[in-house]
This record gives C-alpha cells, sequence and structure tokens, in this order.
C-alpha cells in the first residue's frame, strides 16, 4: 500500500494522511525534537521548498552533487526517507539525510528451475543511505545521529526494511566514526575507485535494523537493551536454581 502511495498517483488527502502518519511514527521514537538540554534544532520530513537548501548543503560539505530534477525525484519517490535539520532559531536548514530503498544485489538466489525456466526468489529490498551532510557551523552537536536515526526509523517502519548500507570515503573518519560508533553499521568492502577522483570508497553494511529501532535507535541503547535482556534471564535463571537449591536443602532435612 505505501509503495502505490510513494510512487506517484496519490490524492492530496491520502499524501496529508500519509504525512501526519509517518510524522507521528517518527515523533513516537523521540526524534523530531532533540528535548534535552540543547534542543536546538528539529529533525523533519524534506518539503519541495527545502530543495534549494538541501543543494547548497551539499554543495558546501561534499564534492558529490546532484542536480534539483534529482532531488526532486528523490522527495517525491521516497518522502519518508527524506529528511532536514533546521535550527530552531530561524529555521534554516542545517544539515540533510536522503535514502532509499533498492533490491539487494547478492539476494536473489535461484530456487528451481521449472522446464527451462528458472524460478528466483524475490530479492529482499534493502536501504541505501544515498547523501548525508551538516554545515561545519552546527556540527558535533548530534545533528547527524539524530537524521541517521529518523532514517532508520522511517526505514523500518515506512518501508519494513531490516538492512541498510552507505557508501563512505575510505579517509573520511567522521563519518565512518558516525556509522561505526553510534549505530553497527560495519566495512564490508572496498569498491575501488568509486568516487569522480579515484578515492575508494567502504562499503557500510548495518542488519538487524528493526532491533536497532526498538532499542532506542543506537548502538548504546542496543548494547544495554541486550546486556539487561541477558542479566534479567540470568537473574530468573539464577532464582529458579536457588529455588531448586533450597527445595533438595529442604528435602534433604
Ligand atoms: C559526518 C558528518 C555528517 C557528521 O555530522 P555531525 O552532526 O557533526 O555528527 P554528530 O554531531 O551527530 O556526531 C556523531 C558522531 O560522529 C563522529 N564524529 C563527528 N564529528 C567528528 C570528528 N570531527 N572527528 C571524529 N568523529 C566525529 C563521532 O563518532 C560523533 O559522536 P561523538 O560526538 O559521540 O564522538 C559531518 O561531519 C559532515 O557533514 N561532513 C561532511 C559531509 C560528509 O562527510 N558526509 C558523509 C558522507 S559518507
Amino acid at each position: 500500500m505505501l509503495d502505490g502511495i510513494i510512487s506517484g498517483s496519490r490524492s492530496p488527502r491520502s499524501y496529508a494522511f500519509l504525512r501526519v502518519m509517518l510524522l507521528s511514527i517518527v515523533s513516537s521514537f523521540g526524534i523530531l525534537t532533540r528535548s534535552s538540554s540543547s534542543p536546538s534544532y528539529n529533525i523533519r520530513f524534506a518539503r519541495r521548498e527545502d530543495i534549494p537548501g538541501i543543494r547548497n548543503c551539499n554543495l558546501e560539505n561534499l564534492p558529490e552533487n546532484y542536480t534539483d530534477e534529482f532531488y526532486t525525484r528523490h522527495l517525491a519517490s521516497w518522502p519518508a526517507l527524506s529528511m532536514i535539520a533546521e535550527s530552531k532559531e530561524d529555521e534554516r536548514l542545517i544539515g540533510y539525510a536522503l535514502a532509499r530503498v533498492e533490491a539487494s544485489a547478492t539476494s536473489a538466489k535461484k530456487v528451481v528451475t521449472v522446464g527451462k525456466n528458472d524460478v528466483y526468489l524475490p530479492p529482499q529490498m534493502i536501504g541505501h543511505v544515498a547523501s548525508i551532510a551538516v554545515y561545519e557551523s552546527h556540527r558535533g552537536q548530534g545533528v547527524a545521529k539524530a537524521l541517521m536515526k529518523a532514517l532508520h526509523s522511517q526505514l523500518v517502519n515506512a518501508h519494513s526494511v531490516d538492512q541498510v548500507s552507505l557508501h563512505c570515503r575510505v579517509s573520511n573518519v567522521q563519518a565512518i566514526r558516525l556509522y561505526s560508533s553510534h549505530f553497527p553499521y560495519r566495512c564490508t568492502n572496498v569498491v575501488p575507485s568509486y568516487y569522480a577522483d579515484g578515492e575508494h570508497a567502504w562499503r557500510m553494511d548495518c542488519s538487524n535494523l528493526s532491533k536497532l529501532v526498538a532499542s532506542g535507535g543506537t548502538s548504546k541503547s542496543l548494547q544495554e537493551n541486550i546486556v539487561s535482556s541477558i542479566s534479567s534471564t540470568s537473574s530468573d535463571k539464577t532464582s529458579a536454581a536457588d529455588e531448586q537449591e533450597r527445595k533438595s536443602i529442604r528435602e534433604r532435612r
């Protein structure tokens, strides 16, 4: 149903409904507004009128640039995966993140040959972070982290996707740290000369997105969740073992 709506022929009413629905999903994960000590920005879905701001932010912060047509098509195709961060003070765009959903290149597996025809499983759909940038003046405030959390929530809740990938310059230490220390992205492959200037890219992958999102959205919260579930399981086991031990002591008496 979502695919039909996203890919084009939607009425203004259903579009408004979709936005409200998606906004409530995102806000239910606590990522629209950073409510803690420094709530200096909001994360929200990008609108057409944000395109000049996204284009300028991209031009200033990344060497991989796109046309306005690219952004228009991206926002129309992936409205739930087009996010911006804006300053609360003056509503200026301070960062953006764009993702899409695509078929995994490695997932088409042969199932059976019927007559002369090979029958394949449908390819697995995975998310791909296409571009993310934050103005230098607003870096180090968790903006990119919040944008990534928002994208992850939307990939899971609006697109039922459980895996996401991206490409990153091998020299981009900040970005690699962002993806691998706050989120469980792992470098899975080097893509030689991926960029126009010849630099290689890391392909980075993150799986079990739904678990990550359900746990609060970051590696830390996921880790805390695992640790607390292990400790509650082991304390359950301990108390059951204790009870058994107590029972056998009572019986021995
Ligand atoms: C990468 C980028 C998006 C990070 O944006 P940001 O809003 O400053 O990031 P955050 O404040 O959310 O920081 C999150 C994490 O990223 C990493 N990080 C961010 N800036 C860093 C820096 N200067 N050095 C090392 N790690 C850094 C850290 O792990 C940081 O977490 P920490 O503060 O707990 O250590 C930003 O530097 C940028 O726009 N760079 C240019 C565009 C770009 O490279 N995009 C990525 C393309 S793959």
